[in-house]
């Protein structure tokens, strides 16, 4: 069975490519369709992003369709950025003036705490749906440091491994990341249905 992939963020495209590829799921993007689609992320939750992402592009492709909602949730400021992380500050910010706010909004704070979310959402165009969702717990270190990853991940710090997200290579920011995770947890649910729906 094909997948397509509903997402437009190379970056998240890799990391998905690679954990899922990997376990033997076949995935296309939506541009080897020749289809873009956009969708406005109206949800209050990931879950309703990552369901309304997902549900679009099966439509609009005929495919069941992978979608990933993500984004990152500080204790002191209330869960913020949360599903705004990619919005936050507004449109013309990019990833280094998103992560440079997100600094600037906690200067003087001493508590870091934070976490990663992902949820995946899978719709089959026989209306079936399959969920999975991943934490990664960390820190909003003081200074951005790093060159890889994407959006928030020079600031998003790991106090086990003394380093950022953007400090690690792929293979190890799949291995603890919320994306990871979730697509982990994913995989082994869709085992569970194709065997079920064979
Ligand atoms: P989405 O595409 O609407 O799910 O937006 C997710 C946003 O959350 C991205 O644009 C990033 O800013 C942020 N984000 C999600 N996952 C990661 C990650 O693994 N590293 C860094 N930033 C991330």
């Amino acid at each position: 069975m094909k997948f397509v992939l509903a997402s437009q963020n190379k970056h998240k495209l890799v990391e998905m490519q690679a954990i899922l590829s990997a376990h033997g799921v076949e995935v296309v993007l939506q541009s080897d369709l020749g289809l873009r689609v956009d969708v406005e992320e109206t949800g209050e939750t990931f879950a309703e992003n990552a369901m309304l992402k997902a549900q679009a592009v099966m439509k609009a492709s005929g495919l069941p369709a992978i979608a990933d909602d993500s984004g990152v949730c500080v204790d002191a400021l209330n869960g913020a950025p949360g599903v705004y992380s990619a919005r936050y500050g507004g449109p013309d910010l990019d990833d280094t003036g998103r992560y440079r706010l997100l600094l600037e909004n906690m200067r003087g704070q001493m508590t870091r705490a934070a976490k990663f979310v992902s949820v995946i959402t899978c719709c089959f165009p026989n209306g079936d749906v399959l969920t999975a969702r991943g934490e990664c717990p960390g820190a909003i270190a003081y200074a951005p440091m790093g060159e890889g990853g994407f959006g928030y991940d020079p600031v998003f710090f790991v106090p086990e491994l003394k380093k950022t997200f953007a400090q690690l290579t792929a293979d190890e920011k799949n291995a603890i990341s919320h994306r990871g995770k979730s697509l982990r947890e994913f995989y082994e649910k869709l085992k569970e249905y194709l065997n079920a729906h064979k």
